[in-house]
């Protein structure tokens, strides 16, 4: 099937037609976003793949169905840049990537934490001007401190894992759902404010909702321990980053790891080095010498981005063959959940 790939990175076009050799579909590649002035690009395709910051709304839908297209393929977990109603509506099927490597967000958010923990980023800097002191770089053993779990499905699951049995941590975890095999290593489970109030490291793996939206505000740091560390690798809006720089300058909060931030469609994933970034409380955050952030590359192994693109062609090519994937996501099924992973 004819598919139009927005918002092309060299890498997405790597990993897409490496698994198309199984599929034989014909990728067309666009370097362009997917939003209302681009959707033209799609005429005539039967089949559009998107990701996380392209623009699904009602007009761009309907742009794409009036131009012929039938599948709308997001090579990414979350979809709520789509609005399913309206693709219901026109008849569109939306598929996703439900999981591809928890492993590769898992793993990262551990590096994060030891390297906010351990300066490991501010050392290297150091090295490289031949400066070996070591003032400034005390860091902490992870061994026998408390670690906040938020959200242990399938990433926070293994972040919980390696926090208890290779740290040595005691692990508190809070979730809708108990998972046996956690309680079962010694992790505890219990309500946010009692995880926040006790947790020397908070790491969050919940989905966005309304309901977890800015889970980690300015009543959630004022509870939390003098120090604590917060690492974010889920979205971006599970935290208030407002509160979060309040908490910084007050020397509240001991060091923040971000992968996600809340209004990060306006930046990641594009190089911005030679613009004026508007967004002050982004900026003020890259002052602190305890806040270290990545830009939404948690998921960005080969493992992960070749799941990626074998899930993404093979939704295609099963929706292609007029059977319902099973990773169709439908209005129905829809949540709030955040903008991907
Ligand atoms: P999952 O669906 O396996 O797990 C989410 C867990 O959160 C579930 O156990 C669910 O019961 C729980 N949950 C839902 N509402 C909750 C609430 N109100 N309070 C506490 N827990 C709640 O999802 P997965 O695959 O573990 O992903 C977790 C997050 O990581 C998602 O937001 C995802 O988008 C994000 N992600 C980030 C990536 C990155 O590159 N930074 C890559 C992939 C995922």
């Amino acid at each position: 099937m004819r598919i139009a790939i927005f918002s092309t990175k060299s890498y997405d076009r790597t990993f897409l037609e490496r698994a198309n050799a199984r599929f034989g579909h014909d990728l067309v590649f666009f370097e362009p976003k997917l939003e209302a002035a681009t959707a033209r690009l799609a005429e005539g395709f039967p089949a559009i793949c998107a990701f996380v910051n392209d623009v699904l709304d009602a007009e761009v839908l309907r742009l794409l169905a009036a131009g012929g297209t039938k599948i709308v393929a997001l090579r990414a977990a979350g979809y709520n840049n789509v609005d399913l109603d309206v693709a219901a509506e026109l008849g569109l099927a939306v598929v996703r990537v439900p999981a591809y490597s928890p492993h590769a967000v898992a793993e990262f958010t551990v590096g994060l934490l030891l390297a906010l923990d351990r300066r490991i980023p501010r050392a290297w800097g150091r090295v490289r001007e031949n400066n070996f002191a070591l003032d400034g770089l005390i860091g902490h053993d992870l061994f026998g401190k408390t670690v906040g779990v938020i959200g242990t499905g399938r990433i926070g699951a293994l972040v919980a894992r390696a926090m208890r049995a290779g740290f040595g941590c005691t692990v508190l975890a809070h979730d809708r759902f108990e998972t046996a095999e956690l309680t079962a290593l010694g992790v505890t489970y219990t309500n946010v404010d009692d995880l926040v109030a006790r947790s020397d490291v908070i790491s969050l793996h919940c989905p966005l909702t309304p309901e977890t939206r800015h889970v980690i505000d300015a009543a959630a740091i004022a509870r939390a321990k003098p120090g604590f560390l917060l690492v974010n690798t889920s979205r971006g809006a599970l935290i208030d980053a407002e509160a979060l720089v309040a908490g910084l300058k007050s020397g509240k909060i001991g060091g923040v790891a971000l992968d996600v931030y809340e209004q990060e469609a306006d930046l990641f994933f594009e190089d911005l080095s030679n613009e004026i970034i508007q967004d002050d409380v982004f900026q003020r955050l890259l002052t602190f010498p305890n806040v270290l952030i990545t830009g939404h590359q948690a998921f960005f192994t080969e493992e992960a981005l070749t799941a990626i693109a074998e899930t993404t062609l093979g939704n295609v090519a099963e929706e292609a063959a007029g059977r319902v994937s099973a990773n169709r996501v439908s209005a129905a099924t829809g949540t709030a959940a955040g903008r991907r992973g």
